[in-house]
């Protein structure tokens, strides 16, 4: 891949398969992240409430899988399944900083000394799972307390297709701003260990514009979009951020009615809460006089046909 390319995040709650719908309706990133899901509830007595997030419509879109757990077989079990599925790839999640997930010796915590064995055998698991030629990812921070690159040594000399780094520490959670002057040594391992595997930055970039920047000036291969999307749906488009500040508040009640429809009809008995749902208001309704107090309304609701009532008000 010459371009630099985009993802959108993986976040929980979010980026599921109607989220990601209606982010490809305004504007399509090269790729897309699921929201994190537990190998080892997929495989284990969790399986039907943790394969609603496995659910995958949006079949257009290159999407990536996100697997977090413990146990290898899960791992590899998974693995299979997501690709069989129709998943264009699996990433594997060493980096989400909660202190339950950490205590459980899980994601992040496999940075430190004591975890990377068990990150390896994940990876080597994940790698038997999606197969020789499948894509392989993985995604993590600069460190744990403090940055150490011998962690992102050990993982380009792993058989991975992609690493992607959010330029902060565990310990620094999202609280200071993106760190992107400490991924210059990672791309100088990359270079040096693993030409071959695909570099992405990720951490408060904001739409493709600023994402070309900082690409290009660290000389990684992508960029990926997290909380970005949630101040302009229209991100990954070449025309951002001009297109969602133009946006009339019609048009911007009717994306989320858009959204709130898809929603309806893909989890129609209540298989997602409706509260992640409502959530959503405050990425479409902004940016104009009385959008607070339309947004405020929208939160109060307690049922879907309330929420629609509203909407179609
Ligand atoms: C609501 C929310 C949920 C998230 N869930 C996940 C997740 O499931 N897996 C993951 O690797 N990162 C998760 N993240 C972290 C993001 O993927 C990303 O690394 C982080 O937000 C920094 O990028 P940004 O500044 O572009 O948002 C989440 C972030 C947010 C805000």
């Amino acid at each position: 891949m010459n371009q630099v390319f985009n993802i959108l995040a993986p976040m929980d709650d979010v980026t599921d398969t109607v989220f990601r719908q209606i982010v490809a309706s305004c504007s399509t990133p090269d790729f897309f992240m699921t929201e994190f899901i537990n190998a080892d509830g997929m495989q284990g007595v969790g399986r039907k409430a943790t394969y609603t997030r496995t659910r995958y419509d949006d079949k257009d879109n290159k999407v990536i899988a996100q697997i977090w757990g413990k146990d290898p077989e899960n791992f590899e079990k998974s693995a299979r399944e997501l690709i069989k599925i129709g998943y264009y790839g699996v990433d594997i999640n060493f980096g989400c900083p909660e202190k339950n997930v950490v205590r459980n010796g899980c994601c992040s915590a496999m940075i430190k000394p004591e975890g990377r064995e068990k990150a390896i055998e994940l990876i080597k698991a994940t790698r038997r799972g999606v197969g020789k030629k499948g894509f392989l990812s993985v995604k993590t921070r600069l460190g744990f307390n403090e940055i150490d690159y011998s962690w992102h040594e050990l993982l380009l000399s792993q058989d991975i297709n992609m690493l992607t780094v959010h330029v902060r520490t565990r310990k620094e959670m999202s609280k200071v701003p993106a760190n992107y002057e400490a991924m210059r040594p990672i791309v100088e391992l990359r270079n040096k260990i693993a030409p071959k595997t695909l570099l992405v930055v990720n951490g408060d970039i904001q739409n493709r514009a600023h994402a070309e920047t900082i690409t290009k000036d660290l000389g990684v291969d992508g960029a990926m979009i997290g909380r970005g999307v949630f101040h302009d749906p229209y991100c990954f488009s070449d025309e951002a951020p001009e297109i969602w500040g133009k946006m009339s508040p019609e048009d911007k009640v009717n994306l989320l009615r858009k959204h709130v429809n898809l929603f309806n009809e893909t989890w129609p008995n209540g298989e997602r809460k409706f509260n992640t749902l409502k959530k959503f208001a405050k990425v479409y309704i902004n940016g104009y006089p009385g959008a607070k107090e339309y947004r405020e309304h929208i939160m109060e609701s307690k049922s879907m046909d309330e929420l629609l009532q509203l909407l179609n008000n």
